[in-house]
């Protein structure tokens, strides 16, 4: 229900970041019912796990909380679980293992947590859930910086844009040839969905201004109608997703059920001609069985944001193909996004310590 609740959302984030202390108590005010409210806010003592979230969202934090923040990068663990003992509130910046472990040495006063990320691949989401502990995340405020990123790799992955360069580093720039270089398409082409949610959808909306003839996605429950309309989109099962995509873009979450989905079964079933496009999470993709059928040309080539593990090994095999364009993670690496993101957060726990429902709840 994109239209409805996402527009919802990015209304409200809108707002907030416009005018972001609009509901809050001023600091250096002299009304003396404002200073109650934040002396008594003050009482919340908020950590943030990483000395580098955006300064945006700790300055809302500020307002309210004594803010307690871990300093080591990358996270020292043994520094955050001495540091979260106590608190009443976490921004969880970055993407250390959220569980039982980090949960106990907090303490049961814990009241709020948000992320800082849209996955949450890395919380013990049931353990937190068991705590009754509110469990924000930042989905959303990153699509557009990650559906520009998609085009660009799919752009990347399908010119050839990788092997292209090193022909000019070999000193094989042999374009006397008259067919040297020929990639695919991206007009009149099939794009696949695995996955079909704010990202993939910002992703077809993009690629709508590149003449696509249509959308095929594979998700569990179906979009709603005004959104196969807008984008020509169909539901389809995976099997037809794999035969009739010429270029195929993961933009699902990583869970039990998704996990190495694409191994060699399934990149038996695409074209030869198809591209694969990740910028979802390394796990959704079997590795291995992507360079096999990268490196036998069983497709075309893929472009990734994301691979399995991370960071990739500098002598990782992936990185010895031709066909494979490959960026170390930063879809959402724009200066507005991830300030956006730890704004986001910030009203996350501070909604969460008020007692109140999250802006974006992860459950
Ligand atoms: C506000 O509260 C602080 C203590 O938290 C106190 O020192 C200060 O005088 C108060 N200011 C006003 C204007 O009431
Ligand atoms: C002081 O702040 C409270 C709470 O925000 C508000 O209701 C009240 O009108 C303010 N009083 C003055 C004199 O500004
Ligand atoms: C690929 O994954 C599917 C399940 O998603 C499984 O049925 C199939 O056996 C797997 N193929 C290989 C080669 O591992």
């Amino acid at each position: 229900m994109r239209s409805i609740a996402q527009s919802v959302l990015a209304l409200l984030v809108a707002l907030l970041i416009a005018d972001s202390n609009a509901s809050l108590p001023r600091r250096g005010s002299s009304n003396q019912s404002q200073n109650r409210t934040m002396s008594a806010g003050k009482a919340f003592k908020v950590l943030v796990t990483h000395p580098e979230v955006p300064q945006e969202g700790i300055d809302l934090l500020k307002e309210n909380c004594e803010i307690i923040q871990v300093q080591s990068v990358p996270t020292n663990r043994a520094e955050l679980l001495e540091k979260i003992r106590g608190v009443d509130g976490v921004l969880w910046g970055g993407h250390e293992p959220l569980n039982a472990e980090a949960l106990d040495a907090a303490g049961p006063q814990l009241k709020s947590i948000s992320t800082m990320s849209a996955g949450i691949d890395y919380v013990d989401v049931p353990e937190v859930k068991r705590r009754k502990i509110p469990l924000g995340h930042t989905p959303t405020v990153l699509n557009t910086a990650v559906a520009d990123l998609a085009v660009g790799l799919l752009i990347a992955a399908s010119r050839r844009f990788h092997e292209g360069r090193k022909t000019i580093d070999n000193d094989k720039w042999e374009n006397y040839h008259l067919n040297w270089l020929l990639g695919q398409d991206i007009r009149d082409a099939t794009v696949g969905f695995y996955g079909f949610g704010g990202i993939g959808q910002a992703i077809a909306k993009r690629l709508g201004g590149f003449d696509i003839d249509k959308v095929l996605y594979t998700t569990r429950r179906r979009v709603h109608k005004e959104i196969e309309e807008e984008f020509n989109a169909k539901k389809v099962d995976f099997d037809t997703l794999l035969a009739e995509s010429d270029f195929i873009v993961i933009a699902s979450p990583l869970t039990k059920d998704t996990q190495g989905v694409f191994n060699a079964t399934a990149f038996n079933k695409m074209k030869q001609t198809a591209v694969l496009i990740n910028i979802a999470r390394g796990k959704i993709v079997n590795q291995d069985d992507l360079y096999e059928a990268l490196k036998s040309k069983r497709i075309f080539s893929a472009g990734l944001d994301v691979t399995d593990p991370e960071p990739l090994s500098p002598k990782d095999k992936l990185l010895t193909l031709d066909n494979a364009v490959v960026l170390p993670h930063i879809g959402s690496a724009t200066k507005r996004t991830r300030a956006d993101m730890s704004t986001i957060a910030a009203h996350n726990v501070l909604r969460g310590l008020a007692g109140e429902p999250m802006l974006s709840p992860a459950y």
